[in-house]
């Protein structure tokens, strides 16, 4: 893009002059961009039209394509809006400041260059100390888009800033590093249900606490169709987008390794727990779980791509629950909706801890059309037990604990449990066979055509198998009622029933690791909690399977 040739002053967040320069420049009609928690934002006065033009210019941005109004103050609020419903006082109060932007209809004090058109206004209440100064200084509500180029991934770090914006705005006011990384949570209260239109730092659960019902707006996880009326005008355009070709893999872990480690050039973005056995060059952006990092990381390892000169990159599938909605959202768009898959049925790994529902749900999944295999039963399939696997417990701990090639389950069990080392040789005898009949197993599944193939393993973990997991399901119920379903179907005493559950891991162990999360307390429909999960597992119109 042509440079606008302007001379761009650079300044210090951490200078009371600097942001006082901020605020004269801004007072005046110009251009600076600033801090905030989420990403840099583009500022100009949000009510002077002339002011906002010139932030389309700078951006190249389609006119169409509304701003935010920033406030530093909630008095400054009314004045924006027809009217203030009591959602929003209630939203102002739980998250601002904060990175929240609610959608309201617009006084008449708002341009339209401002609203793009709309009759409505974005507003939100930044938590950044420089961005509420700024703010204070020009005595103004701002309106700021994110200060990247248009279609360029936003900017979460001042040097990114500069390479976008040097020649084409008045000034940039360096704050560092933005905490959130991306940007904020778009929420909708001028028609009906409240509705996000774009997932960011505040999750739609915590949202749902706060109103009740909300709505997640289609566009946040698919493409729109061509000509469709987006809700948010942001949403149809190109967006994210590195200068790479991104794909995201709908893949396990072990699935995501052996596809990218073939294909010649790839670069790969991946969670920490991928990195070592992959043996393409890759950039890591947290711990599969820890959503938050991986927002805060997004956009500079979509940046760092580009600067090591990656032209195609390969990621791995966020999980699209929390904060992890927002990273999902991001990447497909920097994807351009290009998503893999390369099984014909995800695996999903189903955990829990005892008495929460894992087989109820199993069944469940089953009447839907997926694959269950029960993993514990896996450790006696005869077909796991050949001829071979017999000669070789023999030799390792008698000829008795198979005589006439009849397994002898508890002799066995006798002998090999009996010292560390007995289970050591009894598991390197058995696991393998285990695991190639589970893949045989997986193998039948998949051409037979199921939904998803469903592990049901309550050591999942333990033994390694979430590695073949595209999702993990975790079951959960409250710890009374656990503990009342233990008692019943085991024929427990309250002690020893609240003893065979302390002894387990607890449940955060599974629900932090889990994409989704099935509670089955009594009196809540299973059927209307399993059946998004099954739209989730099914190719989207946009997935390609290999
Ligand atoms: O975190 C953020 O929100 C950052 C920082 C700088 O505050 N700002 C930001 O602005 O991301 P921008 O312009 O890049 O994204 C604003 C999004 C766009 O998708 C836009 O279409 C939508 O909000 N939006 C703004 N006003 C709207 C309105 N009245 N109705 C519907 N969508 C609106
Ligand atoms: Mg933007």
């Amino acid at each position: 893009m042509d440079r606008l040739e302007k001379h761009t002053i650079l300044l210090r967040g951490d200078s009371p002059q600097d942001v006082k320069t901020a605020g004269e420049i801004l007072r005046r009609g110009g251009l600076v961009a600033i801090p905030t928690e989420t990403v840099y934002g583009l500022a100009a006065n949000a009510l002077d039209g002339a002011a906002v033009k010139a932030i389309y210019q700078a951006k190249g941005r389609p006119s169409d394509n509304p701003l935010i109004v920033h406030i530093c103050d909630l008095s400054q609020l009314p004045p924006l809006v027809r009217q203030l419903p009591e959602s929003a006082k209630k939203l102002a109060a739980a998250f601002w400041p904060g990175p929240l932007t609610i959608i309201l209809k617009k006084s008449d004090l708002v341009p339209r260059e401002t609203s793009g058109g709309l009759d409505t206004v974005a507003v939100r209440f930044p938590a950044h100390p420089v961005a509420q100064a700024v703010i204070r200084e020009a005595g103004l509500p701002l309106a700021a888009p994110s200060a990247n180029l248009s279609g360029k991934p936003s900017p979460t770090t001042f040097a990114h800033v500069r390479e976008d914006l040097t020649g084409r705005v008045d000034a940039l006011l360096d704050g560092g590093d933005c905490a959130v990384g991306v940007e904020s949570t778009v929420l909708t209260l001028a028609e009906g249900t409240p509705r996000v239109l774009r997932p960011g730092g505040v999750t739609v659960g915590q949202l749902r606490e706060v109103l009740g019902e909300v709505e997640v707006d289609p566009a946040v996880v698919h493409r729109l169709e061509e000509g469709a009326k987006a809700a948010s005008p942001g949403m149809k355009y190109k967006h994210y987008a590195p200068q790479a070709n991104v794909v995201i893999l709908d893949a396990s872990p072990e699935d995501y390794r052996n596809y990218v480690n073939q294909q010649p050039e790839a670069f790969a973005l991946c969670y920490d727990e991928d990195g070592d056995r992959l043996t393409v060059p890759f950039v890591s952006y947290g711990s599969r779980y820890d959503h938050e990092k991986q927002a805060h990381m997004l956009f500079t390892s979509l940046h760092h791509l580009d600067e090591i000169g990656a032209r195609t990159v390969f990621a791995r599938m966020p999980q699209k629950r929390g904060v992890g909605l927002a990273v999902y959202n991001r990447l497909i768009r920097a994807a351009g909706f290009q998503i893999l898959r390369p099984r014909k049925a995800l695996t999903v790994g189903l955990v829990g801890p005892t008495g929460a529902g894992k087989s109820t749900v199993g069944k469940l999944l089953q009447q839907r059309g997926c694959a269950v295999i029960d993993c514990d039963a896996l450790t006696r399939d005869p077909q796991v037990y050949d001829g071979d696997c017999l000669k070789e417990l023999q030799a390792a701990f008698g000829a008795d604990v198979a005589a006439g090639g009849v397994l002898d389950r508890a002799l066995l069990a006798r002998r090999a449990f009996a010292t560390p080392e007995g289970r050591k040789v009894l598991g390197d005898i058995t696991f393998p066979r285990i695991a190639r009949r589970l893949l045989e197993l997986r193998r039948q599944a998949e051409d037979q055509g199921a939904l998803a193939v469903v592990l049901d393993a309550p050591t999942l973990f333990e033994a390694g198998l979430d590695d073949s997991c595209a999702r993990i399901l975790a079951v959960t119920a409250p710890e009374e009622v656990r503990l009342e379903r233990i008692r019943k179907r085991d024929g427990l005493s309250e002690e020893a029933a609240r003893l065979r559950m302390g002894a387990q891991k607890p449940e955060s162990f599974y629900t932090q690791r889990a994409d989704s999360v099935v509670d089955t307390r009594e009196g809540r429909g299973l059927e209307a909690l399993v059946a998004p999960l099954l739209e989730d597992w099914l190719p989207g119109e946009e997935e390609r399977c290999l």
